[in-house]
């Protein structure tokens, strides 16, 4: 795995956009899957106002978002549709036709799963994920436990999860929806290029063990250890639980 730590927030945004930049040019219809959270939320800025000064031409790209909690959709404040609005659909020239999301609110939840995991067939395999980690080590929404899925499916979300969510509603985890469609493993192993971006002390173990430890499904990212074209951009705290540091 590759691994790059950078000074500051700023400098990790401005190489996550460049990741994405150097994909649209390469290829104009490249297909994008792409995290909520927290950490992508410099990157999508400086994507935005990229964007704003004539680069990075969205036109002809798709995206395929993560995960989406049960019950919500775009645009209901607290749903990551509504997230990912405001911070980059918003702003950047992309097709909304083009613009794949979950939808939380289906009457037939394990038929929206199907349909996302037909469309992802259909555009794949994605040419770039950016993706966040929890801390607890999870990846979209596949938490730890005593398997992983391949495909898109439903989840129970872990306690440390919603709480780390919480922020969007109001601060209490209990109205954090305890259920959320995410994803699977073998969309995400199948990108041909995926960027994590991790910042802050909260990370650093689960940075480390997914990097240095042992490959389980107690630790959905430690998968991406077996990913030839996996690249780590870490702040200073979330690089720090690691033995071998490699700053460039
Ligand atoms: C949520 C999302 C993940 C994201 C994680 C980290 O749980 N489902 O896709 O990576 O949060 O979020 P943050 O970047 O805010 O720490």
């Amino acid at each position: 795995m590759d691994l790059r730590v950078f000074e500051d927030g700023d400098l990790l945004a401005a190489a996550a956009a460049d990741a994405v930049e150097a994909t649209l040019t390469a290829t104009p219809t490249a297909v994008l899957g792409l995290p909520t959270g927290r950490s992508p939320l410099a990157a999508y800025a400086a994507l935005r106002r990229r964007h704003a000064a004539g680069h990075c031409d969205f036109s002809r790209a798709s995206t395929f978002n993560l995960d989406e909690f049960v019950g919500l959709r775009g645009p209901t404040p607290g749903s990551f549709r509504r997230a990912m609005d405001d911070a980059l659909f918003t702003g950047v020239n992309l097709d909304p036709s083009r613009i794949h999301f979950l939808d939380g609110t289906a009457a037939d939840l394990d038929a929206e799963c199907r349909r996302y995991d037909d469309a992802l067939r259909a555009a794949g395999p994605l040419d770039l994920l950016l993706l966040g980690i929890g801390a607890n080590g999870h990846i979209g929404f596949n938490e730890p436990g005593e398997a992983l899925r391949a495909r898109t499916h439903r989840v129970l979300l872990a306690d440390r999860t919603r709480a780390d969510n919480a922020a969007a509603f109001g601060g209490d985890p209990a109205r954090v929806p305890a259920e959320a469609l995410s994803m699977g493993m073998g969309a995400i192993l199948q990108a041909r290029r995926i960027v994590l971006l991790a910042l802050g002390a909260a990370k650093a173990e689960a940075v480390a063990r997914a990097v240095e430890g042992a490959i389980t499904t107690r630790l959905p990212a430690s998968f991406l250890q077996l990913h030839p074209a996996v690249t780590f951009y870490l702040d200073p705290e979330a690089a720090a639980g690691l033995r071998e540091r490699t700053v460039r």
